[in-house]
């Protein structure tokens, strides 16, 4: 059977979003049909709509979700028709070299959906990320659906599936930030204010929220941000080094992405510490780094990839940090929209307004 629901779709670069008619598989072997709760909008999202990440038009937007399990397919074990889930990017494969390695967040081979979900005159479409969740249902990979506490709040804990794990990881599993380091943020959005948080909950003791924008600057003390720095007035490598004892952090986290920002992460660092870029730049950019400062100032410079998580470990983790009130996800979602909202969302994500914007079905 073919489901018909309502999705949102980019059909070219730069086009709008639009609500379309998608129509759904039910689930072959290794999949999941879930219907979907909520979906948050992550910048990743816009990514996609600008051609920043690949051509492969049309694109069904959406990756942040919660929703319930429908149906799966014939050989599927770790999920049942009516498990909540969070949805997650990384379905590990098992067998690559990274999972042989035993290092499986690093994973080259993660699982998605086989079969596709189309527009109704067959088209097929990439779905974000594999997930595709703006939609009243979407197809996945058994892998990608991570079972979860149904008392939590979909719209809250739904942010794990991207921008708030991707913000946390960067700071407890890439930059393996250690209680008492200092630890500077550059880019508060949703992403950036995770890693504030993340940082806290590791136990750092200095964090430093950066941002052009003073409003969020304000939303990053309230989750964990113990001095702020608004880059659009001050040099924020001056003010990091005034703020850790005139040496720099030890773990400063590019949540931006862009060469000016990675060129002030890996400036604003002290000597051996890690420069983390959770950010993602778009093709064009290029970073130009005097070799010698590379090599002189040791440590190390890492990429986090959906902050290394593995989502059956730290999705239930975090969710029982949330329930113990250690872990305010709550103050991630901004506004709670309606699926022909999303335009408006990217609009907002511009203007500094939300943290998150969490599109309910
Ligand atoms: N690595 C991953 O796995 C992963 C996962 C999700 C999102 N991301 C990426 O993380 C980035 C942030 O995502 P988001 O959803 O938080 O976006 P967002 O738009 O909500 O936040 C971006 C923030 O950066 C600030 N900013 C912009 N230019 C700046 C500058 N020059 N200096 C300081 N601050 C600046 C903005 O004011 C805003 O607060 C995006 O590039 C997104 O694609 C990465
Ligand atoms: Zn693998
Ligand atoms: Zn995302």
């Amino acid at each position: 059977m073919v489901h018909k629901v309502k999705g949102a779709v980019v059909r070219s670069k730069g086009a709008p979003v639009t609500l379309e008619t998608i129509l759904v598989p039910d689930p072959g072997p290794g999949e999941a049909l879930v219907d979907i709760l909520t979906c948050g909008v992550c910048h990743t999202d816009l990514h996609y709509k600008q051609g920043a990440i690949n051509d492969d038009f049309p694109f069904l937007l959406g990756h942040e979700a919660t929703g319930v399990v429908s149906a799966v397919g014939p050989d599927v074990t770790e999920v049942a028709p009516g498990d909540r889930v969070v949805l997650n990017w990384r379905a590990v494969c098992g067998e690559c070299r990274a999972c042989a390695k035993g290092q499986p967040q690093y994973c080259f081979n993660t699982h998605n959906a086989t079969q596709k979900m189309t527009l109704e005159d067959g088209t097929e479409l990439t779905a974000a990320l594999g997930i595709g969740a703006f939609a009243e249902k979407t197809l996945v990979a058994a892998g990608q659906c991570t079972k979860v506490d149904p008392e939590a709040d979909p719209a809250a804990i739904g942010l794990l599936g991207c921008g708030v794990m991707a913000g946390i990881g960067a700071a407890i599993n890439t930059g393996n930030v250690k209680r008492g380091d200092s630890v500077a943020v550059i880019g508060c959005g949703g992403v950036g204010v995770a890693a504030v948080a993340g940082a806290a909950l590791a136990g750092a003791t200095t964090v430093i929220a950066v941002d052009i924008d003073a409003k969020k600057l304000d939303r990053a003390k309230d989750i964990g941000a113990t001095h702020t720095v608004d880059s659009s007035a001050v040099d924020p490598v001056e003010a990091i080094r005034e703020l850790t004892g005139g040496f720099g952090a030890d773990v400063v986290i590019d949540a931006v992405g862009r060469p000016e920002t990675y060129k002030q992460a890996f400036y604003a660092r002290d000597l051996a510490g890690t420069v983390v870029l959770v950010g993602v730049p778009s093709p064009e950019m290029t970073l130009e780094l005097p070799l010698l400062d590379v090599f002189g100032r040791g440590g190390s410079l890492k990429s986090s990839w959906y902050g290394d998580c593995l989502p059956s470990r730290d999705f239930p983790m975090l969710i029982d940090l949330y329930r113990q009130g250690k872990l305010d996800l709550d103050a991630f979602v901004t506004e709670r929209i309606t699926i022909d909202q999303i335009e408006e969302a990217f609009d907002k994500m511009h203007s500094g307004a939300v943290l998150r914007s969490v599109v309910e079905l």
